[in-house]
């Protein structure tokens, strides 16, 4: 490979590394709704097994976050985790399938897994 195909290559990579922390950027800047989350969270029984700060049958939404930050792929991963209920371990020991919830908008999905990411 010659030398100035190897700089304009790193240049285009520079350039798309840009381009995607601007797209995170952008993401983050995305307002969490607040109330949306916790009327979701209270409707869907997710408060049964889960506070902001304590453990209870799942794991704190202040743990989850720790768990996930400067993670990128969190949002994309946690909606799956929800719409798709994989087997969990409750605290307990017991193991279950995860709770689904009833909504399907992908909206509000994403605003409760960004409220809780931003705990
Ligand atoms: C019956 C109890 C129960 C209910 C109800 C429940 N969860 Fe969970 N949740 C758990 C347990 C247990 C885990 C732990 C998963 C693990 O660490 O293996 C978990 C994990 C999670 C995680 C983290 C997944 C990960 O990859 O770390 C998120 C986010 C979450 N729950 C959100 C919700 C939301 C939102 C609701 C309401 C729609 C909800 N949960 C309802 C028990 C519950």
């Amino acid at each position: 490979m010659s030398i100035t195909v190897a700089k304009r290559m790193a240049a285009a990579a520079a350039a798309i590394a840009m381009l995607m922390s601007f797209g995170a950027m952008a993401a983050d800047e995305q307002a969490v709704d607040e109330e949306a989350a916790m009327a979701l969270a209270r409707r869907e029984d997710c408060l049964k097994c889960h506070a902001v700060d304590k453990k209870k049958d799942g794991p704190s939404y202040k743990s989850i976050a720790t768990k996930y930050k400067n993670k990128p792929e969190a949002e994309e991963k946690l909606v799956k985790h929800l719409t798709t209920g994989p087997v969990v371990k409750t605290a307990a020991g017991d193991e279950d399938e995860h709770r689904i919830p009833k909504t399907k908008d992908e909206k509000e999905l994403r605003n409760i897994i960004r409220w809780i990411l931003s705990r």
